[in-house]
């Protein structure tokens, strides 16, 4: 590990973080329009499922470095969450992105009572999402009763945090049915991942895997990879079932072979045609994370690995896409919301690029706490 380098790093994060503090105390970053980020309320509302990142790098810098301003910076989204938890029916399976950034993260590190219960109250809405029959949490609102998606796996950790706050099994079962349909369905043998399957919501078998956010059905988009890279390695963390690190490890390796293909750079989709080249260093980063946890659950040899794999996809992404002009919002370039997306989300720096970088860049000095 290059710890010269990622000592480098974490103080040009704490001064470009501390500049985007200081211009976005009462805002809810996303993507910047001309260099910086716009207000929530003209982007995607309170309900948008990347709102948690914004105040979850925040915890993340505060339990770092202990500075104040992280810490009230943080705590203004997770009190404007609460209008969201009042008009729950705008929220989906994406209350673990938001809780478990917001409300669990300080209760964590803080103790608040308020916190623990919202945490508790969004446990609920997303275990309330399963489907006994199908052993699923459903995916959306709308029609969308029999849907699964690999993006998931990263929202459960919230029920194994809530099973065991409250001592209560009911939540990690939840978690764990819902992993078990997942890699039933999304994970193929080679390693790559489907991003939605519907399922029957009266029998839970499978219909169809239609294409989602890469390039086509049966293709593999990166960052879908990556969710489930990083997911199923973390519900190893939370139930020591092997059966997932074995499912994240396999994802890992199909991941590190198509990155390294690349030259490290991440491509959109693994198995889209070859021009147009399009980036998404979202993968990227969520993947590094996700290498950086199995390597905590695997011997010394196999760890390097993990670590070396971590470490290529960091320092290419941020030699080559890094902003650190601490005059501009955002750091991490490139970032791509879908395959076929409208250029407003394709090749821009996205909040949740950033947020895995810096719990990346955290987790290597050992200065992190676990978020999920
Ligand atoms: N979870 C939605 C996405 O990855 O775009």
């Amino acid at each position: 590990m290059d710890k010269i380098w990622v000592q480098g790093i974490f103080e040009k994060l704490k001064t470009k973080l501390t500049a985007e503090c200081e211009r976005n105390k009462t805002n809810i970053p996303y993507i910047p329009v001309n260099g910086r980020y716009e207000n929530m309320e003209k982007s995607e509302g309170i309900f948008w499922w990347t709102n948690g990142f914004w105040p979850g790098m925040l915890w993340q810098m505060y339990n770092a470095t202990k500075d104040e301003l992280f810490r009230k910076t943080a705590e203004y989204t997770e009190v404007q969450f609460d209008k969201a938890l009042e008009g729950f029916e705008g929220l989906h399976h994406d209350v673990g992105f938001m809780w478990l950034h917001t409300s669990v993260a300080n209760y964590r590190l803080t103790g608040n009572d308020d916190s623990r219960r919202r945490s508790l109250h969004a446990s609920n809405l997303l275990a309330g999402r399963y489907n006994p029959a199908g052993k699923f949490i459903r995916a959306w609102n709308m029609d969308r009763t029999g849907w699964i998606i690999i993006d998931c796996m990263m929202n459960i950790p919230i029920l194994y945090w809530a099973s065991k706050e409250t001592d209560d099994p009911r939540f990690k079962i939840v978690g764990m049915e819902h992993a078990y349909t997942t890699l039933n369905h999304l994970v193929r043998s080679d390693g790559s991942c489907n991003h939605i399957a519907v399922l029957s919501p009266i029998t839970g078998d499978c219909l169809e895997t239609p294409a989602g956010q890469g390039f086509a059905s049966g293709s593999s988009w990166s960052r879908g990879q990556s969710w489930g890279l990083y997911g199923f390695a973390l519900s190893y963390r939370h139930t020591n079932d092997v059966k997932f690190l074995d499912a994240a490890k396999r994802i890992a390796h199909y991941v590190i072979a198509n990155f390294a293909q690349n030259d490290w750079l991440p491509i959109v989709d693994f198995r889209s045609p070859a021009e147009p080249v399009k980036y998404d260093s979202t993968a990227a980063m969520i993947s590094a994370c996700g290498l950086l946890e199995i390597s905590n659950h695997v011997g010394e040899y196999e760890k390097k690995l993990y670590t070396n794999a971590a470490l290529k996809l960091l320092t290419t992404v941020e030699k080559n896409f890094a902003d650190w002009n601490i005059e501009t919002d955002g750091i991490i370039g490139k970032g791509t919301g879908s395959y076929h997306g409208k250029p407003h989300d394709t090749e821009v720096p996205i909040i949740y690029a950033d947020y895995f970088f810096t719990e990346a860049i955290l987790r290597i000095l050992e200065k992190d706490f676990l978020i999920w």
